[in-house]
């Protein structure tokens, strides 16, 4: 892939929805992706993609605040972060973790965090690069009802990572 890929990150929207299922890869987490939007039309998220001429090939969710792994309200959380495999590497994971960071410090956010599998080497050295520093672990455990109205039991330990947001 090119480096000079033409990009631009905007709130996802209705239309995103089949986009973010990834041609199936990621059809489990329908219902998932549905809430998300409905909880960012209310305020509690942001869902941020990446559009190149081709469509949608990267995303990721922001949690405005609440609870999360004890850190206070003033912390916004990232998650469902991922970019399709052949357009990485080319700096859009960066721009989207940008962007997401941006979205936070303009609602006066102070902090980051953002929770990344222990044998995910590649995204812990993008954040460590970004800026992140480890400061604890998840057990990762959650649920999720998928696609075909089953409940998915995931555990997926985790290290958690948290970037302070300077104004
Ligand atoms: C993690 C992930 C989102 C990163 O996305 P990405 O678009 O590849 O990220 P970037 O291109 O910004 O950075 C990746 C690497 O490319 C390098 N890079 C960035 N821009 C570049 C450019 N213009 N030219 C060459 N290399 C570049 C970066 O230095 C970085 O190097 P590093 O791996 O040593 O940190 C992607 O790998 C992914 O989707 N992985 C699977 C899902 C996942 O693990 N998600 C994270 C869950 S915590």
């Amino acid at each position: 892939m090119a480096e000079a890929v033409g990009f631009r990150i905007r709130p996802a929207t209705e239309a995103d929805l089949a986009a973010l299922e990834w041609g199936g890869e990621y059809r489990r987490f329908r219902r998932l992706y549905r809430t998300a939007l409905e909880e960012a039309r209310r305020g509690e998220r942001v869902l941020l993609v990446a559009e190149v001429q081709a469509g949608v090939v990267g995303q990721i969710f922001i949690q405005l605040g609440g609870a999360f792994a004890g850190q206070p309200l003033s912390s916004g959380y990232l998650y469902a972060f991922r970019v399709r495999p052949e357009y990485r590497n080319i700096g859009l994971g960066t721009a989207l973790v940008a962007e997401a960071e941006a979205v936070l410090q303009h609602r006066g956010f102070t902090q980051v965090v953002i929770a990344a599998a222990k044998d995910n080497a590649r995204a812990l050295r993008l954040y460590e690069r970004l800026g992140y520093s480890r400061f604890g672990e998840d057990p990762g455990q959650w649920s999720y009802i998928d696609d075909r109205g089953k409940i998915q039991d995931i555990v997926e330990p985790a290290f958690l990572l948290a970037k302070p947001l300077v104004s």
